[in-house]
């Protein structure tokens, strides 16, 4: 009954900080709280602070100040029961090229203490869990990214941890991987109660699985709460007029300009952020019909968290999503390579 009660408790973060000797303050000051059973997303930019912040509240990486409790355990006096509630798939994952999924889950069931004759039933059910199955035997070498990630996952949950911290699990994986990858994790959560803290430098994935997020830059949560309600607050929405004769563009051009700042359209197309949200989408409509511009095509786009993080810090994170395209090539390759 005692792990159930630590299962019960989150993650509580208080004025967290980690400070490097030659480096930055890497994580300056945090504060969060995570509930049972809740997935909370932590996102950020390279550098942010997330791995580090991860590092401490796993017990691997003192904090130069602060406190936090994970599964009701203090990291710094309790650390051998923080890691007994825990499980990690971190970004320097140690997986041996020369090793089968297999026997990679072989020994993690042995290092957990898990019985002999329960080890191999435990390895299989959790391959069959994350779509390794077919793959067990292979050498993890041969593995693509998204294969690698999921079978860390499959590690990180060999002793049922209550809390699991995921750092930036998805990172460079096509999409496919990445909504395989959300579909479990998801899972996890709704079906099993876990807690889930994961990084993320992706939007989408923090829109998309995080009950709430933290947006954290250079080492400061800059802001926090449920997408929805992040967006809601921060974000206005963009509307794209596209003119049926293109002529009329800069005409467009200047009647929008009146409604708000100028955002990204298609080429055709003109853009505005929308000063006073999207209520103003019937004037819109009006002013441009009053000038005589005949509209071929309106679209509102709702606010995103791109949106929230370029009001927050300035910057707009979107750039993050490059390094993927040539690792999407490899990662077909792997999947399609026979054992
Ligand atoms: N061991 C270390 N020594 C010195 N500086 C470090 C060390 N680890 C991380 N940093 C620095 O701390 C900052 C935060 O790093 P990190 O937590 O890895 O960010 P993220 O995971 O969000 O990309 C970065 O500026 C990084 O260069
Ligand atoms: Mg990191």
């Amino acid at each position: 009954m005692a792990a159930e009660d630590s299962g019960r408790k989150g993650i509580e973060v208080e004025g967290l900080v980690r400070e490097f000797k030659k480096g930055p303050r890497a994580v300056d000051g945090i504060d969060l709280q995570v509930a049972p059973g809740e997935i909370y997303g932590f996102l950020g930019p390279n550098g942010a602070g997330k791995s580090t912040t991860v590092l401490m509240l796993t017990t691997l990486l003192p904090p130069t100040a602060g406190t936090a409790r994970v599964a009701g355990f203090d990291i710094v006096a309790e650390g051998s029961l923080v890691r007994t509630a825990i499980g990690a798939a971190l970004q320097e994952a140690a997986l041996d090229p020369l090793l089968t999924g297999r026997e990679h889950m072989r020994l993690q069931t042995a290092l957990h203490g898990i019985a002999k004759d329960e080890r191999q039933r435990r390895s299989d059910e959790l391959l069959d869990r994350v779509g390794l199955s077919q793959a067990a035997d292979r050498k993890v070498g041969g593995y693509s990214g998204g294969m690698k990630r999921r079978l860390d996952l499959a590690l990180a949950l060999v002793h049922r941890p209550r809390i699991l911290f995921l750092d930036e699990p998805t990172t460079g994986l096509d999409i496919q991987s990445r909504t395989a990858l959300w579909e479990e994790v998801a899972r996890l959560a709704s079906d099993d109660g876990v807690t889930v803290f994961l990084t993320t430098q992706y939007l989408e994935e923090a829109d998309t699985l995080a009950d709430r997020v933290g947006i954290i830059d250079h080492g400061k949560i800059v802001a926090e709460g449920t997408p929805a309600a992040l967006k809601a607050e921060i974000g206005r929405p963009t509307v794209e007029a596209v003119p049926r004769d293109p002529a009329d563009r800069e005409r467009m051009e200047g009647v929008l300009a009146r409604f708000g700042e100028p955002a990204g359209a298609s080429p055709k197309g003109v853009a505005v952020r929308l000063e006073g949200g999207e209520s103003e989408l019937a004037e819109v409509v009006r002013a441009l019909d009053a000038d005589d511009i005949a509209i071929e095509h309106l679209q509102l786009h709702a606010p995103s968290l791109d949106d929230v993080f370029l009001t927050k810090t300035g910057r707009s994170l979107e750039g993050a999503e490059e390094a993927e395209a040539e690792e999407e090539a490899e990662d077909a390759a792997a999947e399609a390579s026979p054992a």
